[in-house]
């Protein structure tokens, strides 16, 4: 082991049934946590679950120095434990650290933790094609310092969540075209707390008008999708799997990647590209079969039922024979182990 972690394990614990609880309310038994001070990570260590004690002042709290990532566990078909794209995340929470001027985490420390962390907690990953142990890997300025700075001290944790549909049912969206989620050279591709939070208000609007979530549009004109809440946009229309270009201002989705990789692999016709909102208007006035979809690591592959554009409301295609849901089960086999893992996503404890 390249990196000592030190581990307390609780004497014992029995794990809940969380089948039925909201998505991430309940944490697992333990969680790992490191300290950035003087140049360096320190003291990484997995405990309890525990609330943390923070100064107040810590940066974190102020002035939004905080990056996260989303990942997955599985448990595989002959019982291993499998956490899905560890690389991808870590590249993708290097990133994110990077536009926040927050410190990276050592490859080497991000893996150990995780390896050890889902191995303490190995009990709480549940054995169901829907459900998986939601990992949240986090980072946040805990220097206590009211001055606006870069941070000089950090945290980084893991924390983890049985996780079972986030989405229970087909989802009604909103493209929005007043509030923007993210400009031309803001922080729309790191996964960093602010755009959620700024992304609340303008959701609500929506949820109070009847819609699940909101279809983000550019923020420059408003004509294009970008993604949706919480995941990116998909579209299976003529035969092609649709998805939006990394512009900068959208998330590079694992999912998304995944996805696009399943699909290239089974040899369907994949486009990245700018998708506008006059092109869905045209498919869906000429009567095509439109499906829509959010892909994220929480949400997995979302049907989207209805888009409303403008006054308009369109509807797309659910039915059970649709290609989102043969996605899904294709990702789903590998990450089970049901299918030979060519794609070498599978870390396997
Ligand atoms: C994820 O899909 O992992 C996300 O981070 C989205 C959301 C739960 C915040």
């Amino acid at each position: 082991m390249e990196y000592s972690i030190e581990i307390t394990k609780l004497a014992e614990h029995s794990v809940p049934d969380t089948k039925n609880i909201p998505f991430g309310k309940v944490p697992t038994a333990h969680m790992f946590i490191a300290e950035y001070n003087n140049g360096g990570w320190h003291n990484a260590r997995i405990v309890p679950f525990a609330d943390l004690v923070l100064s107040p002042l810590a940066l974190c709290l102020h002035y939004g120095q905080t990056v996260f990532e989303g990942m997955k566990a599985f448990v595989m078909h002959d019982g291993r434990i499998n956490i899905f794209r560890m690389d991808k995340h870590y590249d993708r929470f290097c990133k994110s650290l990077d536009r926040m001027c927050m410190p990276n985490v050592p490859k080497g420390l991000f893996t150990e933790a995780m390896h050890q962390l889902v191995s303490v907690d190995a009990d709480w990953v549940p054995d169901e094609d829907e459900a998986s142990l939601y990992i949240r890997p986090f980072m946040i300025a805990s220097e206590g310092r009211i001055g606006v700075k870069i941070a000089d001290e950090y945290l980084f944790m893991i924390v983890c969540s049985p996780a079972y549909q986030y989405y229970t049912a087909p989802l009604k969206v909103k493209v929005e075209t007043e509030y923007s989620r993210a400009a031309d050279g803001g922080t729309g591709a790191a996964k960093c707390g602010g755009n959620y939070g700024g992304a609340f208000f303008p959701t609500q609007l929506a949820r109070n008008h009847g819609y699940d979530q909101v279809l983000w549009t550019d923020a420059r004109n408003h004509d294009h999708i970008e993604e949706s809440g919480t995941m990116n946009a998909m579209f299976y229309i003529d035969d092609t799997l649709l998805t939006p270009s990394l512009s900068g201002t959208i998330l590079d989705g694992v999912t998304r990647s995944s996805l696009l990789a399943i699909a290239r692999n089974a040899g369907m016709k994949v486009e990245e590209r700018t998708i506008t909102l006059d092109e869905l208007k045209a498919a869906f006035t000429a009567g095509k079969r439109v499906e829509a979809f959010g892909a994220g690591t929480a949400a997995v592959v979302a049907p989207i039922e209805s888009i409303a554009i403008g006054t308009d409301t369109y509807k797309c295609y659910t039915e059970s024979d649709a290609v989102m849901y043969k996605l899904k089960h294709m990702l789903t086999d590998v990450r089970r182990g049901n299918v030979a893992d060519s794609f070498n996503w599978n870390y396997i404890l």
